[in-house]
């Protein structure tokens, strides 16, 4: 078992500040130590997982390395009493394809508090189409659900709404029976996000307001805010009375320029989100939403799935923002 070789992607450094990743053949005796090791089926891209792929040490400390902050596959070994061999499992966030080898790979091996079995409902590339952007998007709407936020309240609004964390918010909010604003800076977007539930679509610049006003025209119920930055701040001020927003990402900015007002003016409430860290409870009981009510009839017409060998030029798309929906990546 321990020469037992597999195939995974590598990123290298090739000199100062550039890296190069390829396809190669890894020894499973060189994954971390762990309690399960998974012979991986399928993974996902998500922004991270680009990061990490072009060396940035915010995300992945030390390469040589194999991203991939996704991974659903079969149990291969178990060392955990919870655990046996052809368990249908899945692993998201926590350090995985951060600094602990990713699902990028055919294996991984990781301590049991990582793993959680895949519901039966869901296939292994159905619950990769959630992946950690399933898992951040209906851990916002949650977020809101719990802040009172309910579809008579007014509208809410998407930002980032074609990437993948956005569509699923997108997906969710309108199954619910939202009025669902979606921004995107896509032109081409428009029949995409109709089709999965948006009201109405926003372009960027019409949400993006840099005149410093503390307050702006108030407008949304709730805000899912994947990007930071002038949308979030434009967000934050066009939020109604006592509404809320979740704040994901920083795919625009990490920045957020703002002054107390909305806060104490309007009562808002700015909620953070971090699925990497999320508790087992909650994971589990988000994986049981994803297989029942928030089992999307659409998944498949927003998801793409790509070979592991055919993945790099995803990465690129991913960070130029030219990406739509999902994309899962066929390992195993
Ligand atoms: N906190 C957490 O737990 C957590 C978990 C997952 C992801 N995230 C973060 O959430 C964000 C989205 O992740 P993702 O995987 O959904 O990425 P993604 O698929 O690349 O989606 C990001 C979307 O943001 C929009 N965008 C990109 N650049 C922008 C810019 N300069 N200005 C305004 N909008 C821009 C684009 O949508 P449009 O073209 O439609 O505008 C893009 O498709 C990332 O920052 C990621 O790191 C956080």
């Amino acid at each position: 078992m321990s020469e037992k070789t597999f195939s995974a992607m590598v990123v290298r450094e090739a000199g100062e500040k550039k890296y190069e990743r390829k396809i190669e053949e890894r020894s499973i005796a060189d994954l971390p130590e762990g309690e399960v090791l998974i012979r991986v089926l399928y993974s996902s891209l998500n922004y991270k997982d680009a990061l990490s792929a072009i060396g940035n040490k915010g995300v992945t400390r030390n390469y040589p390395h194999t991203p991939g902050i996704d991974a659903a596959g079969t149990v291969e070994k178990s060392d955990h009493p919870d655990f046996k061999a052809g368990d249908r499992v899945l692993v998201t966030g926590y350090d995985l394809g951060m600094n602990t080898s990713g699902g990028f790979g055919q294996y991984i091996r990781v301590p049991a508090e990582w793993v959680i079995p895949i519901p039966e409902k869901l296939s292994y590339s159905k619950s990769m189409a959630f992946g950690t952007a399933g898992l951040t998007a209906a851990l916002s709407v949650i977020h809101l659900e719990d802040r009172g936020i309910a579809p008579q309240g007014g509208p809410v609004l998407v930002t980032g709404a074609s990437g993948g964390v956005g569509s699923l918010a997108v997906s969710f909010l309108a199954a619910a029976g939202y009025d669902v604003a979606a921004v995107t800076g896509k032109a081409e977007a428009r029949d995409f996000l109709t089709n999965i539930g948006a009201k109405t679509i926003v372009g960027r610049e019409e949400v993006t307001d840099t005149s410093q006003r503390p307050l702006l025209k108030s407008q949304w119920a709730g805000v899912v805010d994947t990007v930071g930055g002038d949308i979030l701040s434009t967000a934050i001020r066009s939020t109604k009375l006592h509404g809320s927003i979740t704040c994901c990402g920083n795919a625009a900015s990490g920045d957020l320029p703002l002054t107390v007002y909305p806060f104490i003016l309007r009562g808002v409430n700015l909620l953070g989100v971090d699925s990497q860290n999320c508790t087992r409870d909650m994971r589990l009981r988000i994986w049981d939403r994803l297989a029942s009510e928030w089992n999307l009839p659409h998944i498949d017409d927003i998801t793409k799935e790509v070979p592991l060998a055919d993945l790099s030029p995803h990465i690129d798309e991913i960070l130029k923002a030219q990406k739509m929906g999902r994309t899962i990546v066929k390992v195993g």
